[in-house]
């Protein structure tokens, strides 16, 4: 765990509101991992998973509030990580359904899982990009419906549409999500992230954020 400084090198539109930010500087990290990430709208820091953009070291963020905002505006941010725990899949063949601005997290786990991807996005992505994407929720469910049965599933993007992903999923093969619960500290200390599951409590800054859905919900 450690402190450090991010130049920001590319900043790439994906949506309206959703956005790639490439840095020159890199970073070790397992997949799922994020970064607790500094800025003057709030006394703590915010969590951002990490991910990589034709090699570079790279976050995605959806601007929903001044932190966000702030953040896709600066050269240089401050921040500490990797927090959390790397994800590992199950052997076999995988499919991650994401959200834009989760582009660069599945990127990553694309290119080490060698799984198939799915985007669901609300509008048209501004730049091309390799994987199945779908527009609206009408198409995102129907995706869903027509995907064939698959070892694993990875799920990340927003609760709503990972616990919708889940249901429509949880019988054609083994499904993880990762969670979005509030962090304050992302490394254990403040006990603020703790969620209720299956198998008792648990702290998704070091034991997630990717959980097995069927240990959340039924
Ligand atoms: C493990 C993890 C990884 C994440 N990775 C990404 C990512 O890769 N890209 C991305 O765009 N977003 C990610 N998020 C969500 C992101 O941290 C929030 O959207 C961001 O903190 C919002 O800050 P804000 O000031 O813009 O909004 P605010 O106006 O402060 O809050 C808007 C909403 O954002 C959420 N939020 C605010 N502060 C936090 C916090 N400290 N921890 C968790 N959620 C918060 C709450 O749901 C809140 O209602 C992740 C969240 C978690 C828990
Ligand atoms: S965010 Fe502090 S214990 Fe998890």
């Amino acid at each position: 765990m450690e402190n450090f400084s991010l130049t920001r090198d590319e900043l790439i539109q994906l949506t309206s509101d959703s956005f790639l930010i490439t840095f020159y500087e890199d970073l070790n990290f397992e997949p799922t991992q994020f970064i607790m990430i500094e800025t003057p709208t709030s006394i703590v820091r915010k969590p951002f998973g990490l991910g990589r953009w034709y090699g570079k070291l790279a976050i995605g963020v959806q601007v929903i509030g001044p932190g966000t905002k702030y953040i896709i505006e600066q050269r240089y941010l401050k921040a500490h990580g990797p927090c959390g725990k790397g994800f590992t899949p199950p052997s076999g063949k995988g499919a991650i359904i994401a959200t834009p601005a989760c582009l660069a997290i599945v990127f990553d786990m694309h290119r080490r899982f060698l799984c198939d991807v799915f985007i669901g996005s609300l509008e048209k992505l501004k730049i091309e990009v390799s994987f199945k994407t779908v527009l609206g929720d009408e198409e995102f469910v129907a995706l869903l419906k027509s995907l064939k049965a698959y070892d694993w599933f990875f799920v990340v993007g927003s609760d709503q549409m990972e616990k919708v992903s889940y249901n429509l999923l949880k019988d054609k093969g083994q499904v993880f999500v990762s969670l979005n619960e509030y962090m304050a500290c992302g490394v254990g200390a403040c006990r603020g992230c703790a969620v209720e599951t299956k198998n008792g409590l648990k702290h998704l800054c070091v034991d997630g954020p990717a959980l097995r859905g069927e240990e959340v919900w039924n």
